[in-house]
């Protein structure tokens, strides 16, 4: 896995990455670029930045499939927290992509499983993900995984944990108890079959999952560490989110940073470390 670490605006730098990887790909009926698309606080700025790239003409959507992580069960696809609700306003409702293109779990299901079958097999006919791009948790979660989740899920009904609601009750008038209990996932598995994946972390709130990341070998109770098992991960990162890695890593990190201040930004490989 590759840690980038950018002064720059995440959201800017993974959004220029996503539309390089979309136009290299030139995607046409036949052959749709499939990506994998998260929600949260920390790709806002990545969304705000696509639809610039949108409106000025940089990128197509036309031929681009999306699969969102996951979604709250319960939550009705028009409530303002849903991930349905937040995808059409940070991209569906802005940009041209079309409806039948978009799919995220239904999170009112009354048939879970059946409807994360469908998922993973929708997934499957797109011909599997070519760019999974995700968030992570405070506590090392990728989508709704957390940690003891198996590294081979699949799309399914989890829980969430109570760290996870409470950081996410800043969404629901800051009132845990309206954080739903459930949600529908894809699996780790999931997303490491994808051909890529780009994780982003920004703040010291993430820097013990990007510290834990960093120190040798995988770790279940760090679902992120499952991306180091992956040949084409990138994981990146402000410098507050680097703020506890140790050993190799900081020793690495600060005399890149030292050598070359100005430089856009600075990359470590897992497998050297
Ligand atoms: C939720 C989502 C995750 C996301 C995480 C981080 O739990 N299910 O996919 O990565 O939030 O969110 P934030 O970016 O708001 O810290």
């Amino acid at each position: 896995m590759r840690l980038v670490v950018t002064n720059m605006n995440l959201g800017l730098w993974a959004a220029a990455y996503i539309k390089e990887k979309i136009s290299a790909f030139a995607p046409s009926p036949e052959k749709p670029f499939v990506l994998g698309l998260p929600t949260g606080g920390t790709v806002v700025d990545m969304y705000a930045n696509l639809r610039l790239f949108y409106t000025a003409g940089l990128l197509n959507f036309k031929n681009v499939i999306t699969f969102n992580m996951d979604e709250y069960a319960g939550l009705p696809e028009d409530h303002p927290q849903s991930y349905h609700s937040y995808m059409r306003k940070h991209l569906f409702n802005e940009v041209n992509l079309l409806p039948e293109n978009t799919h995220i779990l239904d999170g009112q299901t009354q048939d879970p499983a059946a409807e994360c079958a469908a998922f993973e097999a929708a997934i499957a006919r797109a011909g599997g993900i070519d760019l999974f791009v995700g968030g992570v948790g405070r506590n090392g979660h990728i989508a709704f995984n957390e940690p003891g989740s198996a590294f081979n899920t699949r799309t399914r009904l989890v829980e969430l944990t109570p760290g996870t609601r409470q950081a996410n009750a800043r969404f629901f008038f800051n009132d845990e108890s309206r954080v739903p209990k459930t949600a529908l996932s894809v699996g780790i598995g999931t997303v490491t079959d994808a051909k890529e994946v780009l994780f982003l972390a920004s703040g010291d709130k993430k820097a013990p999952a990007v510290a834990r990341v960093m120190q040798p070998g995988e770790d279940i109770n760090c679902p992120l560490t499952a991306l180091k098992l992956h040949p084409h991960a990138t994981l990146l990162t402000d410098p507050q989110a680097c703020i506890l890695l140790t050993g190799k890593a900081i020793e690495e990190l600060a005399s890149q940073m030292t050598q070359f201040p100005e430089a856009p930004h600075w990359t470590l490989e897992t497998e050297n470390l």
